[in-house]
C-alpha cells in the first residue's frame, strides 16, 4: 500500500516536471532555422503607420488557421501550447540576442511566406497592412 502511494507521488511529480519543462519559454539565444529574406525586403519597414492594437488582436486570436500565440506564446517567449511539440521551436521574440538580426522586413517575409521545414506556415489570409500591424505589436509589446 505505502509503496503504491509513493509510486503515485513519484509519477505525479515526474509528469509535473515534464509538463513544466516543455511548456516553458524557448531557449535564449535560440538558433534560427529560417533563411534571410531577400535584401530589398529585409530592409523594408512599414510599421510606422501600423496599428499595434489591431496587431494584438491578430496575434492573440484572429490569425487563421491559428493564432500566433498558440505557438509563440501569449508573452512571445516561444512558450505557446502547440510550440512545445515543434522542432525547431517557435521564435522567442523576448530574446534580444536572437532578435537583433530579425528586422521588421524579415518578419514580414516569413509571416507572408512561411519558413520551409519548420512549423511556421505562410499566413495567406492576412493583408499586407495586417502583417505590419502584427509586427508592430510584437516589436513594441513582446520584444525586449
Ligand atoms: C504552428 C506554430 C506557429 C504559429 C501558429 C505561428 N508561428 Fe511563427 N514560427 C513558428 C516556428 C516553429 C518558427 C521558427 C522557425 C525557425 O527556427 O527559424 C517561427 C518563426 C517566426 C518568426 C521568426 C522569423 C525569423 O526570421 O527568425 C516570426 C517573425 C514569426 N514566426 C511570426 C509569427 C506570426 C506573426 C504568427 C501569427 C500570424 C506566427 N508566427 C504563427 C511557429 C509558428
Amino acid at each position: 500500500m505505502k509503496k503504491s502511494v509513493l509510486f503515485l507521488v513519484f509519477v505525479i511529480l515526474t509528469l509535473f516536471t515534464v509538463s513544466t519543462a516543455v511548456a516553458g519559454a524557448a531557449k535564449c539565444p535560440q538558433k534560427r532555422k529560417t533563411k534571410k529574406a531577400p535584401s530589398s525586403l529585409y530592409n523594408k519597414d512599414e510599421t510606422g503607420k501600423a496599428d499595434a492594437a489591431k496587431g494584438k488582436a491578430i496575434y492573440e486570436k484572429k490569425a487563421k488557421p491559428m493564432a500566433c500565440k498558440m505557438c509563440h506564446g501569449p508573452k512571445g517567449d516561444g512558450g505557446g501550447k502547440l510550440g512545445a511539440a515543434l522542432k525547431p521551436k517557435p521564435r522567442n521574440f523576448a530574446c534580444a540576442k536572437t532578435m537583433k538580426d530579425v528586422t521588421p522586413g524579415q518578419m514580414f517575409w516569413i509571416i507572408k511566406n512561411g519558413s520551409k521545414g519548420t512549423g511556421m506556415a505562410p499566413f495567406k489570409t492576412l493583408k499586407d497592412g495586417e502583417i505590419w500591424d502584427v509586427i508592430k505589436y510584437i516589436r513594441t509589446d513582446l520584444m525586449k
